[in-house]
């Protein structure tokens, strides 16, 4: 009897020690391996090139997108220093643009199914995660709704600047935001964005019409 329990006490103490992440980390490239090996190895370079994660998603995988507050806040700070503006300054475009932009959810597919050819308008897909104007009913919830937005917050530059900065780079905000980051991926251009900020901030945008 005696001696079983003093094994399980060893094997409790060596875990404690350190013993056990030792065996995490082989665990965590043989899923890594697994998960590239799902893709063709010849793949366009540039699909490839979307399963290495930035220094952001690393941290995000490392602390499971629950950093403590100092890496939440580094993280923050270098996705913020990533934010381009247009050139003329403008951050408020036109919100019929921007209600097309929000709909659409083709482009940049990938696969030898069904790619999306080249030049393909690509969308924001907003309503994937979100509610927004009221004439589309089939909307996801896995961000908040936005239905209103500009009734809610208003439509001073403050807001403008918040809005075009989430939608170019939403991590800049929620360190692991799973918004995607339209703006540093080259997804929507600066333009395309002033054209999203004025669908949900401009008072005539059916978003903020009831
Ligand atoms: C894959 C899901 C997803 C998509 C697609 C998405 N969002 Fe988000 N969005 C979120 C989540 C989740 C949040 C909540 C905060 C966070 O985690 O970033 C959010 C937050 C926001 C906020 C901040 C809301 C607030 O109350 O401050 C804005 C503005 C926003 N999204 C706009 C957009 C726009 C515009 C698009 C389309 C271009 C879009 N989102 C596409 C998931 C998404």
């Amino acid at each position: 009897m005696k001696q079983p329990l003093i094994a399980s006490v060893l094997a409790a103490l060596l875990a404690l020690a350190g013993f056990g992440s030792h065996a995490a980390e082989p665990i965590a490239a043989q899923a890594e391996q697994v998960f590239r090996s799902g893709f063709r190895a010849d793949n366009p370079k540039y699909w490839m090139t979307r399963l290495d994660q930035d220094e952001a998603m690393r941290l995000c995988s490392q602390h499971k997108d629950s950093p403590p507050p100092k890496v939440r806040a580094q993280i923050e700070k270098a996705q913020q220093a990533t934010i381009r503006y247009p050139v003329d300054g403008k951050l408020i475009g036109d919100w019929k643009e921007g209600e097309k932009l929000a709909a659409v959810g083709t482009g940049g597919h990938i696969g030898f199914i069904q790619p999306d050819p080249p030049g393909r308008l690509r969308g924001g897909n907003c309503y994937a995660c979100h509610q927004l104007a009221p004439k589309e009913v089939a909307f996801g919830t896995i961000g908040p709704s936005l239905r209103h937005f500009g009734k809610l917050r208003g439509s001073g530059d403050d807001v403008i600047k918040y809005v075009y900065d989430k939608v170019y780079n939403s991590n800049a905000f929620t360190a692991c935001s799973n918004m995607p980051r339209f703006g540093l991926h080259n997804w929507l251009t600066p333009e395309q964005i002033t054209h999203l900020v004025a669908f949900l901030v401009d008072p005539a945008s059916p978003v903020n019409q009831d």
